[in-house]
């Protein structure tokens, strides 16, 4: 039976004297940010990337997260708080692992975790004794006891005595300045307590509060329940859009009239469907893994048919805007789509329903151009687009703009003002009184 080399209790200490290494596996959205603030707290970190252009990016001081200013990491690198490489090897060297991969769907939209496997198998070849390696990746619950945990076994090594071994959900919001990450709190759930204390303690040097519960799976879940909760609320508004304008009811009003309400309601507002890689992705990893207990999830399964079919619904009403007021066949209609990314203010793409509404507009003969100071190019199936400078000659030339992401630092008014009409979908021009506004 293998010998401790270090004590819970040990590690514990050490990790409150900061003298610790630590190393970060996957340094994009999440797993940058994370090893920046560990960091800047004073604790060098070993940052793992298997993608070398990143690398190389990071040792010339060069961030590739909106969120993380390139002087950030070429203060760290200089001062070699921040070491980063693709090779796993220097693991052995760390303390604490955090795990910080993708956990996309595969091509038949079940959850991937191949980075996962591929992480914890770079892990398990440098696997030494006193060391704590934490999961991240948004996952299903079971995933760090019935995934990761058999793979670092296998070497021998008892949990909670030779190693630790926990998961910690990500919360971050990117491109919300309101919650830097330190001030959110920590969710940590571990194989046996001691994990857990570990863990504690490790967050505890970066994050003003961590919040321990009694498992992983319970870790596992809170995520998804946060992201859950979230996509159930937003397929609710949006079909209560629907329905409201087909009552004639101004959604956004009724909305702003129940927020009054001071308890038991919380106010979600409708889009043009949800984007990004958690809300539309986090709840089909816990639908799977009900399905393989027996168990149908119908409220995800329904959340996330209607706010599908949000980019349809709002080419629907592009079409009947420019029939109703401006009498144009659709083959001769110019749209100006403004903003592309998922959300307001960041650089992403990733599952916008932008995109979506953009290859159904083309689809239908419209014309389409876009405007996204984020997003210089475009590329659909059979062309690729340009973002066009949001200009007064260039709003002139469209027929109808449509607000997509409500990026703030946007001249509304002169959108408003050198349009023919608008759709928004985000009622970012609430503040406007103009007959040329149309509101999902
Ligand atoms: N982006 C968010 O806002 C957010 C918020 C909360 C949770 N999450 C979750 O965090 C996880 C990471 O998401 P992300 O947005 O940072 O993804 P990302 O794609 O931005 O970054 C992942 C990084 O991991 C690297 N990588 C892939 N496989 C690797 C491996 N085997 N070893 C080392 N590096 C590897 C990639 O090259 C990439 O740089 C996901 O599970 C996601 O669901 C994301």
């Amino acid at each position: 039976m293998p010998k401790h080399s270090i004590t819970p209790d040990d590690l514990i200490r050490k990790i409150k004297s900061r003298n610790i290494k630590i190393a970060v596996v996957g340094l994009g959205y999440v797993g940058l940010p994370l090893a920046v603030e560990f960091a800047r707290n004073g604790i060098a970190v070993i940052g793992i990337d298997i993608n070398p252009a990143k690398i190389k990016g990071l040792r010339a001081g060069k961030s590739h997260v909106q969120d993380v200013p390139d002087k950030d990491i070429a203060d760290i690198v200089k001062n070699k708080k921040l070491i980063v490489t693709t090779k796993f090897e220097s693991v052995k060297s760390v303390q604490a692992i955090i795990i910080c991969v993708p956990t996309p769907l595969n091509r038949v939209k079940e959850p991937d975790l191949s980075f996962i496997l591929h992480a914890t198998d770079g892990i398990r070849k440098y696997l030494t004794r006193g060391q704590i390696i934490i999961l991240e990746s948004t996952t299903y619950p079971g995933t760090t006891e019935e995934v990761i945990l058999p793979k670092l076994t296998r070497k021998g090594y008892r949990v909670g005595e030779d190693f630790f071994l926990c998961f910690s959900p990500e919360r971050i919001d990117p491109g919300n300045q309101k919650f830097p990450m330190p001030v959110i709190p920590k969710v940590v759930g571990g194989i046996t307590p001691q994990c857990v204390k570990v863990a504690t303690a490790l967050y505890g040097q970066v994050f003003y509060r961590v919040v321990p519960v009694s498992s992983s799976r319970t870790a596992e879940m809170a995520k998804l329940l946060e992201n859950t909760f979230r996509i159930v609320n937003i397929g609710l508004i949006n079909e209560l859009a629907m329905i409201a304008e087909r009552l004639g009811v101004d959604i956004w009003e009724a909305i702003d009239a129940a927020k009054t309400k001071p308890f038991g309601f919380m106010p979600f507002y409708p889009g043009p469907g949800v984007g990004g890689h958690c809300i539309g992705i986090d709840p089909i990893y816990l639908s799977w893994k009900a399905k393989r207990h027996g168990f149908d999830v119908r409220f995800i399964e329904l959340a996330r048919e209607i706010n599908t079919n949000m980019p349809a619904y709002v080419v629907r009403r592009i079409t009947e805007v420019v029939s109703k007021r401006l009498k144009k066949d659709t083959k001769k209609t110019s749209v100006l789509i403004v903003g592309v990314t998922y959300k307001r203010n960041v650089a992403d793409t990733r599952e916008s329903p932008a995109i979506e509404i953009i290859e159904q507009l083309l689809g239908k003969k419209f014309q389409v151009t876009y405007f996204d100071k984020f997003v210089p190019s475009l590329r659909f199936k059979h062309v690729n687009l340009k973002s066009k400078p949001l200009t007064e000659n260039e709003i002139k030339k469209h027929d109808i703009a449509v607000i997509v992401t409500d990026h703030s630092d946007i001249d509304y008014g002169m959108v408003i003002k050198h349009s023919k009409v608008v759709l928004d979908t985000r009622n970012v021009l609430r503040s406007f009184q103009s007959a040329k506004v149309v509101r999902l």
